[in-house]
């Protein structure tokens, strides 16, 4: 299938709308709600990714995180309720336009061309970003490094392990050097190590390139780690936001969703 993401942030457009977002707010998520025919997948959800952040968003199968993730990255337009992204309204823009503005996303089953070089894959997320041919090289080059891509960017993508194909996947998301990556269920597959090197990419992604990161994941012991702070869902509604001490300790979520699954 092939990864819808290969845009890149523009920041000379002028805002469509600008709210009274408070400076370290990134992202605003207002009320949204998304429903297909009958089944409301997403209802009146709010929370906030603040500037630097990685926000964790945790629930059940079914609770609504991937299509929270394609209101927010412009695959569905909300029912009802906004997105605001750095103080601009995107609700209901396209996903190419989205992009632009630096916001990508990655999805929850690999995505990426099996019959390309991981070079290649990488490159094509650069292009409508990056003119100078050097300067692209360079892009896939320091992203492929980062993602311990290094080694295999000769290798057709299809050739490679389930956790490579998974660093494939991020590497295109973060070839456009988002302003907020997100990312849904990345760990998904990943054997233990390979958690382990994937949290301290997380970490340089934040750190190194001051990208955020909203990170949709079922290890809850990965999600406990490197979150700042957590939004949990359950069937479509929030049910709790905050830090990861206080998520493990919440009576709703731990009957919700860690009683059951931790
Ligand atoms: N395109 C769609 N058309 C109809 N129903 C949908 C669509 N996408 C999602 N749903 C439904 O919306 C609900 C929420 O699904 P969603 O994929 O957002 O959950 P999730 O939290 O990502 O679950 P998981 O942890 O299993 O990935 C489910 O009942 C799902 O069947
Ligand atoms: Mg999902």
């Amino acid at each position: 299938m092939v990864k819808r993401v290969a845009c890149q942030p523009v920041t000379t457009r002028p805002p469509r709308e600008t709210g009274n977002m408070n400076n370290d707010v990134l992202l605003k998520v207002d009320h949204l709600t998304r429903r297909f025919g009958g089944l409301t997948a997403v209802s009146d959800l709010s929370f906030e990714i603040r500037k630097g952040e990685i926000l964790g968003l945790i629930g059940p199968n079914g609770a609504g995180k991937s299509t929270t993730f394609n209101c927010v990255s412009g695959f569905y337009p909300p029912s009802e309720g906004s997105i605001t992204f750095r103080g601009e309204n995107i609700s209901g823009l396209p996903t190419h336009e989205v992009c632009h503005r630096g916001l990508v996303r990655t999805f929850q089953h690999d995505s990426m061309l099996s019959q390309m070089t991981v070079y290649d894959n990488i490159l094509i997320a650069t292009f409508s970003q990056i003119r100078s041919k050097a300067a692209r090289d360079a892009r896939v080059r320091e992203t492929a490094a980062l993602l311990n891509l290094t080694d295999f960017l000769d290798e057709y993508a299809g050739n490679l392990s389930h956790g490579q194909q998974r660093m494939v996947s991020i590497a295109i998301a973060f070839a456009t050097r988002p302003t907020l990556l997100c990312l849904d269920e990345p760990l998904t597959g990943l054997n233990q190590t390979e958690v382990v090197a994937t949290l301290k990419i997380f970490r340089r992604i934040r750190d190194e390139f001051d990208t955020s990161i909203l990170l949709v994941e079922h290890n809850m012991k990965a999600v406990m780690e490197i979150c700042d702070r957590i939004v949990v869902m359950d069937h479509g509604v929030f049910l709790a936001v905050g830090a990861p001490a206080e998520i493990k300790q919440n009576p709703a979520v731990i009957s919700a969703y860690l009683g059951k699954r931790a």
